[in-house]
């Protein structure tokens, strides 16, 4: 089955397609995109910014999703449709911002539903956005723009893997009779920096996330036991998420059992929770384009193992040991090779490597092998340069872990932290369990 998007959609099977498009998001004002747009514009230093939304999936069971830069700076969920930003010269040209629409297949809406072009009455108020056209306008746009100002045929910024934007430069160089597209530069250098502090919407919207997400663990808690598939864990959570308002998954969730708990991103959930297993269960969703990232680690028959019970403290404690660092403005998040002494990777992984030892007498260290946490935004994992300095507005995760194939021990522990105004961190994720006591009362219901 093809996807809803060419000439002949008309000719193809989209109830399913139809049933995925339109979710309804809770958007922030649009006062809020537009602010954003501006910030973009400051930046550009006389030039113009170009992005395109997301296509279509390819594959049908696949949703809409937007792309990320595109949602973030004008809140938009509609495939087709592209953004210019024209910051002001120092000439006679101001700010400028245009949303365009593709013209309407009423063929295909007959599968999507209505849409919003150009011409469709308060089009401006539906979009925020200063001025709607046609799709078919923005080569003619950017020819204009480019033949007032050439300089800003040097000054374009885009999404370099953005195959319409590739193809906008090309017909950008034909409508000048030239044979070179103009030189591209990468828009998503610009946007990073905007999204890494968080506004006080986008951080409510992460906590929505968060608190489904929590919901969602606590019925894990309930669940798991021996004979259970980890996919039917799986289930029950994503059932939670949608209950909670939540569009999807804000990632494949991993539900790891036994062996599976020592691989990283296990997401084939396939197997059968067995006695006296761990279950590693990394798993979190998205409210309105927004994630949350949770990882609890849990006994399949609610109690520890004595040796499972160390290797958690142990990694608690790292966790507790980087929350402890911690100082906003200086700690840095991800260090993957543990050589910063500002980051927070370090002070984990020193806890990690001076408590408890392999089978074989060897420090833990070895046993931690991937970066201690990642910036969370629209996507879970949100666009930074790593290892990244932690400032009040930003939202990232703190998720060491000891994973011991030779025991069949896997142990990951995984909370989403605001940096607040005042500095101080803040755990998104502080009405789970967190300590091995707390976990097995919450598997009894407790
Ligand atoms: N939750 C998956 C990851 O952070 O890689
Ligand atoms: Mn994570």
């Amino acid at each position: 089955m093809g996807s809803v998007k060419g000439w002949a959609a008309g000719l193809l099977l989209a109830g399913l397609a139809a049933a995925c498009m339109g979710q309804a998001l809770t958007k922030q004002p649009a006062s809020v995109y537009h602010a954003r747009r501006m910030a973009l514009a400051a930046e550009l230093k006389g030039g113009a910014a170009i992005l395109f939304a997301a296509e279509e999936p390819v594959l049908d069971f696949m949703p809409y999703r937007q792309n990320e830069d595109f949602y973030y700076l004008t809140g938009w969920n509609e495939p087709g449709a592209a953004l210019l930003v024209v910051a002001a010269n120092e000439h006679e040209r101001g700010y400028r911002e245009i949303l365009f629409l593709p013209t309407r297949n009423l063929r295909t809406e007959t599968y999507t539903g209505p849409k919003l072009d150009a011409e469709s009455p308060g089009v401006t108020t539906a979009t925020g956005v200063d001025a709607v056209e046609p799709m078919a306008m923005l080569p003619v746009e950017l020819n204009r723009m480019i033949d007032a100002d050439r300089r800003l045929a040097g000054n374009l910024w885009t999404q370099l893997d953005s195959a319409p934007a590739r193809a906008l430069m090309s017909f950008t160089a034909a409508t000048f009779g030239v044979d070179q597209p103009p030189p591209a530069h990468d828009v998503t250098t610009m946007t990073m920096p905007l999204r890494e502090v968080k506004d006080e919407g986008e951080v409510d919207l992460i906590r929505k996330a968060s608190d489904a997400s929590i919901a969602a663990q606590r019925e894990m808690f309930r669940a798991v036991k021996p004979g259970v598939t980890e996919r039917a864990i799986a289930g029950k959570m994503t059932a939670v998420w949608m209950e909670h308002g939540c569009e999807r998954p804000a990632y494949a969730p991993i539900v790891g059992s036994g062996i599976n708990s020592t691989t990283l991103h296990y997401s084939n959930n396939s197997r059968t929770i067995e006695d006296g297993d761990v279950v590693v269960v990394d798993a979190a969703c998205e409210f309105s384009m927004y994630a949350s990232d949770i990882t609890r680690t849990v006994p399949a028959n609610g109690h520890f193992t004595a040796r499972q019970r160390e290797i958690y403290e142990i990694v608690l404690g790292a966790q507790q040991a980087a929350i402890d660092a911690f100082v906003a403005g200086k700690s840095k998040i991800n260090d993957y090779y543990h050589k910063d002494p500002d980051s927070l990777d370090v002070a984990a992984y020193n806890y990690i490597n001076t408590h408890g030892k392999d089978l074989h007498g060897q420090p833990l260290g070895k046993y931690w092998m991937h970066g201690l946490g990642h910036m969370v935004g629209i996507d879970v994992h949100d666009p930074a340069v790593y290892p990244a300095v932690l400032k009040p507005g930003m939202v990232f995760t703190i998720e060491p872990g000891v994973y011991i194939p030779e025991e069949k021990i896997g142990v990951r522990i995984e909370c989403d932290f605001l940096v607040g105004a005042d500095g101080k961190l803040i755990d998104l994720d502080a009405a789970l369990p967190h300590t091995a006591d707390e976990v097995e009362a919450a598997m009894r219901g407790k």
